[in-house]
């Protein structure tokens, strides 16, 4: 029947629509035939888009087929991904799982579509909600079984992996027909929101429609351009050249070169909709193009206005060259819309729009579980085969986690604290993944087939309650340190009488060296030299600097040997820095990733030294190589790998294109660095130190924040660096350490200097320091007109006590920014650097304060324009 539907189609292509050949490719995209049978390609004839099936990116679900009188051949009409599905009876949440080969970082678009058509005989209508990752997306709801249901949304990823999730609320069994997933251009639709939002479709019209397909293969992102031309308006249109490439929004051709303008000659051309919910926040983004010849005499100058206030301060003149695209910056809001475009008194010629584009923005306000938990849950689903719908985030969204877990919602990382596998037909030892669940206060492996020993490290888990052991063939008895616990009434537990120690022979059984059988001695003393023997190997490939299996790296991370690092560098080709650690390196992956190798001493000395253990420098690679390994965030340096054979240390980062924000700031490119720039990278590095201090647990200081340790991407995203002098705070220690002052000079807390007591307000000093360099452009440390070197800080000071703005902020901005934001930044910067930490903001008041001077800053200007 499958085969027979292509060919029909097919046959009805042939005849009404020129068949399409395989043109633009189709690169990064991920489509997807929800509901085929495993391991099929197929092409839809009508788009010439290869659709593949779901078996690799779900395990969970049953497949459909719509039914007869909904299907082909009887609806030769029906959209490709439509005839077949794949439903949910089982699991609250069900999860596609996507890796777009953009990786991270990128804009997406992901579309869903949907077709009941009675697949289930039951003629009823489901209605579920979707969620992308752990953000709600949409609700899908039905008119009738034929009814088409396509949902898109644009989203920035900041994971390499995409979950796009149907959630069942009671209301029918969720099911999906088709997948789709498109890399966008990252530098359109809603730079200007900071990427805290996603942006559903609303509508998307080619106004003034004629003809054409309105997606790919015209529509590199394969956008679905629906025609729009009320009987109000005319169409005009153009066959000569424009340029679609100028701006990253591309709208294609057969969209651009289409228009309408209003058949009453000088009205305006209205668009209107009213909001179910009056708290949706609207986007429209509004396409133009000139496609007629003007005369001298002629001009055509257009304003947009939205429920009568203007949307464009000024008014423009579409080009005829190339296409010009404008938004709103500030959200559309309320019940009811009316966009008008309006010609302006002095225009000759009616006002025109090419295409239109509306969304609603959807808040990104939920966060993940803490990655440590992820992976220890992902691997007892992996070790045990766990038989249940576990798609998805663990927590998260947090109506609806895992069937079984229960988490502690504390922002920004959610943390698994209930975990209930009983009954749940578990087989062999407890597996050392439940000691990684730190924050685990109820663990339930009740009436499982779990063998052997109950394992020591439960008793590590600090947090631990409640632990239900019963109904499993352990075997020994449960260790001393768990029965402590139950004793000190600190621990509910429940075991199995066998597997509890009554009387005191058992423990004296360990304690009573003399009577252990000799057999058993010999049996241990062999034991032991096998041991020996074998650990005497093991040490002697380590001398040799074998590349040989360390501890288990997270997934994704490497160690590599002196060989592969050399090789990645080129032999150590080009040196992008110099730090007090050593020298760094550009290499690249075998896959092209670019990387930058920070090395412990110079390479290319022939006579290799090893680094004492216990040098300054081979301690400080231990404390960043460890720290490293734990610490996981957006706006934290990324650690690909490290190497620590014989001949070599070395770090491995993400190379960051940018460099370091004080060479950066002290280079030609400082001239383009604009206000809002500024406060991205202020937010950027603030939200980095505030996952260091409140995301980590134990917590960490960094020591040494400054400017030179703040990285940029090529997107100027910021990224915090170098751990190398950090210390990481003993758990449950007081609020202070003592040590030895570290840091950079300018940088330095001075209350920390006199008291040697650390804390993470001398962080943010340093942070208000590199505050100050972001507004002022100047260094830490300022060399006056008389050649004296004064703190920033004091540089800044008498200006700010005089309220005098212009001496502070960076001449090089030339004015161009909101005053009241400017206040604030320095304002916050200020407050960072006040004499007493106790005085200080903490870092989590600092990214809000900073986020408020963005905003002030993104008010300002209502207009923004992009041709
Ligand atoms: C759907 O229809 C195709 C083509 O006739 C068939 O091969 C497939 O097995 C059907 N799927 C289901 C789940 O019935
Ligand atoms: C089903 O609903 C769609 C969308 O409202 C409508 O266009 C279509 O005519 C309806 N079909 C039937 C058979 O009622
Ligand atoms: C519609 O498209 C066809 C083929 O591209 C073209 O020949 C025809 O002129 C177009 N019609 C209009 C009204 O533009
Ligand atoms: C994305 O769009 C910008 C302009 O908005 C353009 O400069 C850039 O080249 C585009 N990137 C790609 C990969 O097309
Ligand atoms: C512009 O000039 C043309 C003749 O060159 C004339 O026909 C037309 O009416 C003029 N239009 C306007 C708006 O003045
Ligand atoms: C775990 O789940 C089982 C059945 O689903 C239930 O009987 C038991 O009480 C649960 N355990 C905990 C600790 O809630
Ligand atoms: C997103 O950022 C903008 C500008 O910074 C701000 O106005 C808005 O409130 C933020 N939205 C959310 C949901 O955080």
């Amino acid at each position: 029947m499958r085969a027979n539907r292509s060919l029909l189609f097919g046959l009805f292509c042939a005849l009404a629509t020129a068949i399409l050949v395989d043109g633009q490719s189709q690169s990064g995209y991920i489509s997807i035939d929800c509901g085929v049978a495993p391991n099929k390609i197929e092409k839809d004839i009508v788009t010439g888009i290869y659709y593949s099936s779901d078996d690799s990116f779900i395990t969970t679900g049953v497949n459909f087929n719509v039914s007869e009188e909904y299907g082909y051949p009887k609806n030769l009409f029906l959209p490709y991904p439509l005839a077949d599905l794949r439903a949910f009876p089982q699991g609250n949440r069900n999860c596609y799982t996507l890796n777009p080969s953009e990786g991270k970082k990128n804009l997406y678009l992901i579309r869903a579509s949907f077709m009941y058509g009675n697949y289930d005989g039951k003629n009823g209508l489901p209605e579920f909600d979707l969620y992308l990752n752990v953000n709600f997306w949409s609700t899908v709801k039905f008119k009738n079984a034929s009814d088409q249901v396509y949902k898109e949304i644009l989203s920035f990823a900041t994971s390499e992996t995409v979950y796009v999730c149907l959630v069942n609320k009671g209301k029918g069994i969720p099911f999906i027909s088709g997948l789709e997933l498109r890399p966008v251009n990252s530098s359109i639709y809603g730079t200007e929101f900071g990427r805290n939002v996603s942006l559903a479709l609303y509508q998307r019209w080619d106004t003034g429609y004629l003809n054409g397909t309105g997606r790919y293969q015209n529509d590199i992102y394969d956008r679905i351009w629906s025609p729009y031309t009320p009987v109000s308006w005319i169409s005009t249109k153009t066959t000569e050249y424009l340029d679609i490439f100028q701006s990253g929004y591309r709208p294609p051709d057969e969209v651009i070169k289409t228009a309408a303008s209003p058949k009453s000659g000088d009205g305006p051309l209205e668009i209107v909709w009213t909001s179910e919910d009056s708290n949706a926040r609207f986007y429209a983004y509004l396409h133009f193009a000139e496609l007629e010849k003007l005369e001298k005499n002629e001009s055509r100058k257009i304003k947009i206005l939205w429920n009568g206030s203007p949307v464009s301060e000024t008014s423009f003149l579409p080009s005829s060259k190339y296409s010009m695209t404008f938004s709103n910056s500030r959200a559309f809001t309320g019940k009811d819309h009316l966009i008008s475009v309006q010609k302006t008194e002095d225009s000759t010629l009616p006002p025109i729009l090419n295409a239109i584009e509306i969304f609603t923005a959807q808040s990104l306000d939920e966060f993940f579980t803490a990655i440590e938990d992820v992976h220890a849950v992902e691997d007892i689903k992996l070790t045990y085969k766990v038989n249940k719908v576990w798609s998805g985030d663990p927590c998260s969204p947090r109506l609806f986690p895992w069937e079984g877990i229960e988490c502690i919602y504390n922002n920004p990382n959610y943390h698994i604290k209930s975990l209930n596998l009983s009954s749940s037909g578990l087989q062999g030892p407890i597996a050392s993944a439940f000691r990684n669940l730190k924050f685990l206060e109820s663990l339930d492996l009740s009436n499982n087939g779990l063998q052997q020993n109950v394992p020591e490290f439960l008793a590590d888990l600090k947090h631990l309650k409640f632990l239900n052991l019963k109904g499993n063939d352990f075997t020994g008895f449960i260790p001393k340190s768990l029965m402590k616990k139950l004793k000190d009434g600190v621990l509910a537990l429940s075991v199995d009488d066998r597997n509890i120690c009554n009387s005191h022979s058992c423990e004296d059984k360990n304690k009573n060296n003399m009577v252990v059988p000799i057999a058993v001695a010999t049996s241990v003393i062999v034991l032991l030299v096998i041991l020996i023997i074998i650990w005497i190997i093991l040490r002697q490939r380590k001398r040799r600097g074998n590349s040989r299996p360390g501890p288990l790296l997270p997934s994704g991370k490497r160690r590599f040997t002196y060989n592969e690092v050399s090789s990645i560098t080129k032999n150590f080709n080009k040196v992008i820095g110099k730090g007090g650690f050593g020298i760094v390196y550009l290499g690249s992956l075998e896959d092209g990733t670019e990387i930058a190798v920070k090395m412990m001493k110079d390479p290319s000395s022939t006579k290799p030294q090893l680094p004492s253990s216990s040098s300054p420098a081979s301690k400080e690679f231990q404390v960043e190589a460890e720290l490293l390994l734990t610490v996981h965030h957006r706006n934290i340096a990324s650690f690909v790998g490290y190497c620590d054979d014989d001949r070599s240390m070395a770090l491995i980062y993400e190379y960051m294109a940018n460099g370091n924000l004080q060479d950066y700031l002290s280079s030609e490119n400082a001239g383009h660095l604009s206000w809002e720039k500024r406060l991205h990278i202020a937010i950027d590095s603030a939200q980095g130190l505030e996952y260091l201090h409140n995301g980590c647990m134990p917590s960490i200081i960094h020591r040494d924040v400054k400017t030179a340790n703040i990285l940029l991407n090529d997107n100027l995203e910021a990224k915090i660096a170098d751990f190398g002098v950090s210390k990481v705070f003993p758990e449950d220690d007081l609020s202070h350490i003592e040590t030895v002052v570290m840091g950079t000079p300018g940088y330095i807390d001075p209350e920390y200097y006199r008291t040697f007591m650390l804390n993470e307000k001398s962080d943010v000093y340093s942070f208000g320091i590199v505050l100050l360099e972001l507004i002022t452009g100047q260094r830490a440390i300022v060399k006056t007109e008389d050649g004296d070197k004064i703190s920033v800080v004091h540089f800044v000071e008498p200006f700010f006590e005089m309220g005098e703005l212009e001496g502070v902020v960076d001449p090089l901005l030339r004015g161009d920014y909101s005053l009241d934001s400017a206040w604030k930044f320095v304002e916050v910067a200020m407050s960072c650097v006040r004499d007493r930490g106790f005085n200080r903001p903490t870092m989590n008041q600092i990214v809000s304060e900073l986020q408020q001077c963005l905003a002030a800053e993104l008010a300002r200007e209502p207009l923004s324009h992009e041709v």
